[in-house]
Parts: structure tokens; sequence; C-alpha cells
């Protein structure tokens, strides 16, 4: 693996520790990594009203585009699964959405691990492309 996937993943252990798992004790660390070359973390943070709880990857994104980063270069998530965990479905669609050129690392704390891009983890996604022809198929007078 890459020296900066590698760094990604340590980073990625270093923020589950920070995870608001109360309820599930489910402990997630992602981490991202700008086109800048910075890197930015987040962790899963859980609501009592549970169909609030951020993921650590969505919370990893958007700290990065709060930040300024226009693209995302890498993604690595790491969670105490048994093998190499999957990241959720809205996560997926976040990441086609802001990091549709990625990487994605997905690890275990064993260091399971599977690479992939955004694109193969979201085959036929929607994303902002879709929306942009619609938009221009109806301003040229279409349904
Ligand atoms: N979780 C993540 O942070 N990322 C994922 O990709 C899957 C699930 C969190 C949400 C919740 O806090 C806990 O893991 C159990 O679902």
């Amino acid at each position: 693996m890459s020296d900066s996937l590698d760094e990604l993943r340590q980073a990625a252990v270093q923020a589950r520790s920070r995870a608001r798992a109360h309820y599930s004790q489910f402990a997630v660390g992602a981490a991202v990594r700008g086109g800048s070359g910075t890197v930015y973390t987040g962790s899963n943070v859980e609501s009592s009203s549970y169909g609030l709880t951020l993921c650590a990857e969505r919370l990893a994104l958007c700290f990065a585009l709060h930040q300024g980063e226009e693209t995302i270069t890498e993604i690595a998530v790491v969670a105490d699964t048994e093998g190499a965990p999957g990241p959720c479905g809205a996560c997926r669609q976040m990441m086609f959405d802001y990091a549709p050129d990625s990487v994605v690392l997905m690890a275990n704390l064993e260091d399971a691990r599977r690479v992939a891009t955004t694109r193969e983890l979201m085959p036929w996604g929607f994303g902002p492309s879709d929306l942009a022809a619609y938009n221009s198929r109806r301003q040229k007078g279409g349904k």
C-alpha cells in the first residue's frame, strides 16, 4: 500500500478513538485527503434520536469541504469489523457527490483491507451530472 494511504489509515485509527458511539458502541474513524494534501479526520457521532447519527466518513468529508478543499483524492475508513468494513450507502452517496475520483481504503483494526475507487463503490450512482443534464434539457423546453 502507498505511504500516503498508510498515513491516512493511521489518522483514521486515531480519529476512531474520538467516536461518540454511546448507543451502538461501534466506533468508526475516517480520514480524507484533500487536493491540497491536507488530511481531515472524523469519527461517528451518534444522537439519542438515532437517525440523526453522523457517520465518520461524512464528518471527515464535510470537514474537508468546509475547510475549502475542492477535490478529495483519498479516503480511509477504519472499524472493528471481522473483515474490511464497507461504508454505508449514505456515505457512498456523499463520496459520489464530492469525491467521485477518490481512492477509498477500508480497513479493520487487524489491518484486513480493501481498496476501491468511489465509482466502484457506487456503480450507476446518481450524481451532480444527472441534475445538470436534467436542468439543461428543461431550459431548452423539455418536460
Ligand atoms: N457508521 C459509520 O460511521 N460509518 C459507516 O460507514 C457505517 C456505520 C456508524 C454509524 C453508527 O454510529 C455506527 O457506525 C453503527 O451503525
